[in-house]
């Protein structure tokens, strides 16, 4: 229980990652805001999270609406008194070049994946300085250090998104307000539903150095490791958890 006492905001919830992020952070005695989009999918989180004896409530939210979460934080605090931990966490990963990506549809990655975790560390950090620090974490990806082709948007989005990881770690760093990225390699989620069978194995194969499937929880238990005090010295940092792909150039 490493986390008892703490109180988690965790966007993205109702899904992918950011379920498997907020099942981990309420296993380690974090009372957990459950936020998304979709309220269904928040419940649905929140019903596993009781299920197992952690307490979380849900909440919708949109990341992208400034509105929304100055909400979200007032909610949260008013239900449970500070928050310790926010894990910035929903996004999405169009396809697409520079050719055959609409000027609207760049502007919307650019607000889910990059805006959204300014608004998120903007908003939080009152609540953060009030309890004397905090740990904010943004999922990132390996695109945010080097693109692939036809991934332009998310691309920028990820890069923008390291970038603000950094910038907000110097800015607080005296408030001790950390705040790191994580970069996950393929996993398997409802946003990867596309790439699935022989070609999501060919795909592994021929970018993946270790043979293994990464998991949800793999991402998980790095978001509880960089919440804890025992990452009380890493701020500014991604982490990178992609089975080797981001350490090789060609493989
Ligand atoms: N799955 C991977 O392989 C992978 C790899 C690298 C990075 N990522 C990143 O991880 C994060 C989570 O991805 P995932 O794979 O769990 O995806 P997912 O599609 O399973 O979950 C995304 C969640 O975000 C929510 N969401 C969408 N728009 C929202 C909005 N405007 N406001 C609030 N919530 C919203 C959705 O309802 C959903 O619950 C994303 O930022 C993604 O870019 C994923």
């Amino acid at each position: 229980m490493r986390l008892k006492g703490k109180i988690a905001v965790v966007t993205g919830a109702g899904s992918g990652l950011g379920r498997s992020i907020a099942v981990k952070l309420a296993s380690e005695g974090a009372k957990v805001a459950v936020a998304d989009i979709s309220l269904d999918n928040a419940k649905e989180t929140v019903e596993l999270i009781d299920s197992q004896g952690g307490e979380a409530a849900p909440f919708v939210s949109d990341v992208t609406c400034e509105e929304q979460i100055q909400h979200l934080f007032e909610e949260v605090d008013k239900k449970w008194g500070g928050i310790d931990i926010l894990y910035n966490n929903a996004g999405i990963s169009p396809v697409g070049t520079i050719e055959t990506t609409s000027f609207a549809d760049f502007q919307k990655v650019i607000s889910l994946d990059m805006y959204s975790i300014f608004l998120g560390s903007k908003y939080v950090i009152p609540y953060m300085k009030k309890n004397g620090g905090g740990s904010i974490i943004n999922t990132v990806g390996t695109f945010g250090f080097k693109p692939i082709p036809n991934k332009i948007g998310y691309a920028c989005a990820k890069a923008g998104a390291m970038s603000l990881t950094r910038s907000v770690a110097i800015d607080m760093a005296k408030e001790n307000i950390r705040c790191n990225a994580i970069c996950p390699g393929f996993v398997d989620t409802p946003l990867n539903k596309g790439l699935v069978g022989e070609e999501r194995e060919q795909f592994l194969k021929t970018y993946q150095p270790m043979d293994m499937k990464i998991q949800a929880e793999d991402i998980a238990n790095t978001a509880v490791y960089l919440a804890t005090e025992d990452a009380k010295a890493i701020t500014g940092q991604g982490i990178v958890v992609d089975g080797g792909t981001e350490a090789c150039l060609y493989y």
